[in-house]
C-alpha cells in the first residue's frame, strides 16, 4: 500500500521585507509569531505548530542585495506531514529505489524531516512531527533548545533506517538529545 503524507503543513518564504512580511502575514491570516529571532520567524494562525516561516535574507546572505527575484525571494518550500517516523523513512526507501534522493535530512527539533526537489527545483519538506501533542511543541519552541538551535541536527537516514528496522522504537530518534552542530541551511542544487 502506497504511503501517502496525511496532511500539507506550511510554506517558508526568503524575504529581504523581513518586518514588512511578518505584519502582513498577521494581518490577513491573523497569524500569531510563535518564534523569531533576527534571522528567522515561525508563525501559526491554528493548532498546527507553524504555518509559516519566514527566513530573513537581509540577515542571512547579507552581500546580496535582491529584493524581488525570484528564486532567491520568494517560496523556498512547502511542507507536508507524514503520520509516522515508518512512514517517513519507507517512503525515502521507495523514492531512493527510483533515484530521488533528499538534499537535506535534518532533525529540526519539532520535525524530523527530509527535503527533496522537484525537476524544476521547487523544494518541498517531508517531515513527522517529534512531539504527540501541540502543547508539547509550543512549549518546545518556546524553551531553551530551540532558541539554541532553531536550524536543527543532521541525520544520516540509511543508519537511521537500519536502527529503526533493528527495532529501536521511533520515541529514541523522535526526541532530539543534542542541540548541536548547528546545520546549515542547505537549499537543492539547481539544474542548469
Ligand atoms: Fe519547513
Amino acid at each position: 500500500m502506497r504511503i501517502r503524507p496525511a496532511k500539507f503543513v506550511h510554506v517558508v518564504y526568503r524575504t529581504r521585507r523581513f518586518e514588512e512580511m511578518l505584519q502582513w502575514y498577521k494581518t490577513v491570516f491573523g497569524a500569531k509569531v510563535q518564534y523569531q529571532n533576527s534571522a528567522l520567524a515561525f508563525l501559526t494562525y491554528d493548532d498546527e505548530h507553524h504555518r509559516f516561516a519566514f527566513a530573513n535574507m537581509a540577515v542571512l546572505q547579507p552581500e546580496g542585495t535582491e529584493t524581488n527575484k525570484l528564486g532567491v525571494i520568494g517560496v523556498d518550500h512547502v511542507a507536508y506531514t507524514y503520520a509516522s517516523l515508518r512512514d517517513l523513512l519507507e517512503t525515502y526507501v521507495r523514492l531512493k529505489e527510483r533515484r530521488i534522493l533528499p538534499y537535506w535530512c535534518i532533525h529540526h527539533g519539532v520535525t524530523v524531516s527530509m527535503y527533496y526537489a522537484d525537476p524544476d527545483g521547487n523544494q518541498m519538506e517531508f517531515q513527522v512531527d517529534s512531539f504527540g501533542t501541540n502543547e508539547e511543541t509550543n512549549a518546545y519552541m518556546h524553551g531553551p533548545h530551540f532558541s539554541a538551535n532553531p536550524i536543527g541536527v543532521e541525520y544520516d537516514a540509511d543508519v537511521w533506517l537500519a536502527r529503526l528496522r533493528a527495532g529501536v522504537p521511533a520515541s529514541e530518534f523522535l526526541t532530539q538529545h543534542i542541540d548541536e552542530p548547528i546545520s546549515p541551511i542547505r537549499v537543492a542544487e539547481m539544474k542548469v
